[in-house]
């Protein structure tokens, strides 16, 4: 049911908001906090007058998670306001993403597009932007962000995110919202920060805010009602997201075929009772690191690792260059190094160490995961700490990731 604009209510935040000049915004400014608070309600009654301030020489782009995501949250409000309150008109091809609004005389080329996915940037290089909308801009990819950042050279160009909060380790909250609060001048000449609670919404009744809140609970009612950028206790990958990380199978064997990937390696942990873990792993051309394959079983021998690396070569049909492996076993290492065709090294990292470069991928976006590797996708939502050191258990998976990782990103990385 599209909103009814004729009975709008609007809290001083949002009148503030609504009437600023287009053009005394920095070149990025984000409305975050509570669900429902009326962010993404203000960049939508926004839009009209800064396009009309802007102009309509260049490209304005949406970008959402998906295409689909900016057509639920944004397009559903945005084209019956400019069409029904406004004459405007608006021609969205859903197939190319390709939108066109007239409005008020002018007539303006738009583009929608999904920044959520780890190929995201590749589609949007090229072109000069004067307008972007990043709906849900922490589910975007980081490098979607900065490729959309550098797209707007126009000294008229601005930009406008809303967001829920998320982890305080993700980057939009280290890079910039951090920084503005403790209030950097560089951050602060080229960023905008707005807060919103659901009581800056005019529109919501008591009721509703009251049942909203008796929702959720723990870090989720930080979040969602509080608006509070919070880490989840205890969680060493915090900002591992199951919907931006973990990429289809098929995906990754199509980025093989297509020669993306220029290194392949593997990471291992030994067990028994627990069970032994060999992740295959792999450097893509552009920098960032995929999690192609596991093995995963308890009681198995070395041999039956050896026949799952040897399986995996013809199937993926490159070779693997090296494995770091766990030192616990020296003999079975040994066994590897006599029956395979890969450099072993049996160098095991500090914990801390390995996990702050793995967490630093993870929250800048370089590293996937394949959905095939369901234990590996398991233990990353589950991996915490006690105090400040990560649990033992449910890291099989992630002792392995660490040791190749780790090994690469310490002696192979090229800059
Ligand atoms: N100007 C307005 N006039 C009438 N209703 C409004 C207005 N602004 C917001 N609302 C109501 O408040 C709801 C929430 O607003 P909006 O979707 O902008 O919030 P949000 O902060 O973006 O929420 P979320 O975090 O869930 O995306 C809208 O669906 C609408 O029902
Ligand atoms: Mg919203």
């Amino acid at each position: 049911m599209p909103i009814r604009w004729e009975n709008s209510k609007y809290s001083p935040k949002v009148k503030a908001f609504l009437s600023k000049d287009p053009l005394k915004f920095p070149l990025l400014t984000l409305l975050d906090g509570a669900v429902r608070s009326g962010k993404t309600t203000c960049i939508i009654q926004k839009i009209p007058q800064i396009f009309d301030v802007i102009g309509n020489s260049n490209l304005k782009v949406f970008s959402g998670y998906s295409r689909t995501s900016v057509r639920n949250n944004v397009l559903i409000e945005l084209v019956p306001y400019i069409e029904d309150y406004l004459g405007g008109k608006v021609k969205y091809n859903s197939t190319n993403g390709e939108m066109e609004i007239v409005l008020w005389g002018k007539t303006y080329p738009c583009l929608v597009a999904g920044g959520g996915k780890s190929d995201s940037a590749s589609k949007i290089q090229g072109g000069t932007w004067d307008f972007w909308y990043a709906n849900e801009l922490p589910q975007h990819n980081y490098e979607f962000y900065n490729m959309a950042l550098s797209r707007l050279t126009p000294a008229n160009a601005r930009a406008f995110a809303d967001s829920n909060p998320e982890s305080s380790n993700h980057w939009l909250y280290q890079e910039k919202i951090k920084p503005w609060l403790e209030d950097d001048k560089s951050v602060k000449e080229v960023f905008e920060y707005w807060h919103f609670s659901m009581s800056d919404n005019a529109n919501l009744s008591d009721t509703f805010i009251k049942n909203q809140s008796k929702l959720y609970n723990g870090i989720f009612k930080s979040r969602k009602i509080d608006g509070l950028w919070m880490s989840p206790e205890g969680l060493v990958y915090d900002t591992f997201n199951f919907e931006k990380h973990v990429l289809p199978h098929c995906k990754i064997v199509d980025k093989i075929r297509r020669n993306e990937f220029f290194e392949f390696f593997l990471g291992i942990d030994w067990g028994w009772y627990h069970p032994s873990v060999c992740l295959l792993m792999g450097r893509e051309k552009g920098g960032n690191y995929c999690v192609i394959d596991e093995f995963y079983a308890v009681k198995s021998d070395v041999n039956s690792v050896i026949n799952w690396i040897d399986n995996k070569q013809k199937e993926y049909a490159r070779f693997f260059s090296f494995a770091n492996c766990d030192n616990a076993r020296p003999e079975i290492n040994n066994i590897l190094r006599q029956k395979t065709n890969l450099i072993i090294y049996e160098e095991k990292p500090r914990v801390e160490d390995s996990i702050a470069l793995v967490r630093e991928l993870i929250n800048y976006d370089r590293l996937t995961v394949s959905d095939k590797c369901l234990n590996t996708v398991r233990e990353f939502e589950v991996y915490r700490y006690d105090e400040d050191s990560p649990l033992k258990i449910n890291d099989d998976c992630m002792d392995a990731l660490r040791y190749g990782l780790f090994k690469y990103l310490t002696t192979y990385e090229r800059t």
